[in-house]
């Protein structure tokens, strides 16, 4: 059986005051879901304030990025084994963002991931297409080749540690959702993908879907079969809509 995951990317946003308010009321009201499993991935900054109110509870603590290099002079960067040492499990990488605005490339996204892994951190690993390759129906195409680029030179076993993230770009805090039997057809199709290239494995990968999820649309999105969470961004930073999209599943 594949895990449900709910994972909040909280993205630049949450000051520490903020952030504890917030996960305050996360730990009372989902602090012992066990299924599906939970995530918060606040900034840097509030990761250790963050961990230390999750003890004692079943939500879990990610990161959104992080460099490809244990140390060394990469100003402004934060490496995995940093990470590890104030107790984050999950990390994003490859997100939209991180590819638009940061110039990431697939070579890059895959650096990451065998780092992490190496290092004990699980990725949490970002791809989708944007509207006009959507329109020009080029989605498979980008998809498999993000794929195949983030996740290259990987084995099967690597596979069992990796969530996957399909958020179509067009989607990301557009308020606009694919329905469910679109992103459906997608997340069949990086299944394949994952077959062909991991064998079997790949029907124990989580995939989540992305973009503009709420607690209003989540128990549709979440009800397809290859649909296995979601990576929530606007709504994780509201406790009543993050609550209720983790209460859908
Ligand atoms: P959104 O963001 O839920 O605000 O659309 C999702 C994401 O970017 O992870």
């Amino acid at each position: 059986m594949r895990k449900m995951i709910i994972a909040g990317n909280w993205k630049m946003n949450m000051t520490n005051s903020e952030s504890s308010e917030l996960v305050k009321s996360l730990v009372e009201q989902i602090g012992q879901v066990e299924n599906p499993l939970v995530i918060v991935c606040p900034p840097y900054t509030a990761l250790s304030v963050v961990k230390k109110l999750l003890d004692g509870s079943n939500i879990f603590l990610g990161a959104q990025n992080m460099y490809a290099e244990q140390s060394g002079a990469y100003t402004g960067e934060i490496s995995p084994s940093m990470l590890l040492t104030i107790g984050t499990t999950y990390v994003i990488l490859g997100h939209s963002e991180r590819r638009e605005y940061f110039s990431e490339t697939d070579r890059m996204v895959s650096a990451k991931v065998k780092l992490a892994l190496e290092s004990g951190l699980l990725p949490i690993v970002c791809v989708g297409e944007k509207l006009d390759e959507r329109e020009s129906g080029k989605t498979e195409d980008v998809i498999g080749s993000q794929i195949d680029g983030s996740l290259a030179d990987l084995d099967a076993d690597d596979m069992k540690k990796i969530i996957v993230a399909y958020e179509p770009i067009w989607a990301i805090g557009t308020g606009k959702t694919a329905t469910p039997e679109m992103a459906q057809e997608v997340h069949s199709f990086i299944r394949g993908r994952l077959k062909d290239r991991f064998g079997d494995i790949a029907d124990e990968v989580t995939i989540q879907y992305g973009g503009s999820v709420k607690g209003d649309n989540a128990a549709g999105l979440l009800s397809q079969p290859d649909i296995d969470g979601a990576l929530v961004g606007g709504a994780s930073l509201k406790v009543d809509q993050f609550v209720k999209i983790v209460n859908s599943v």
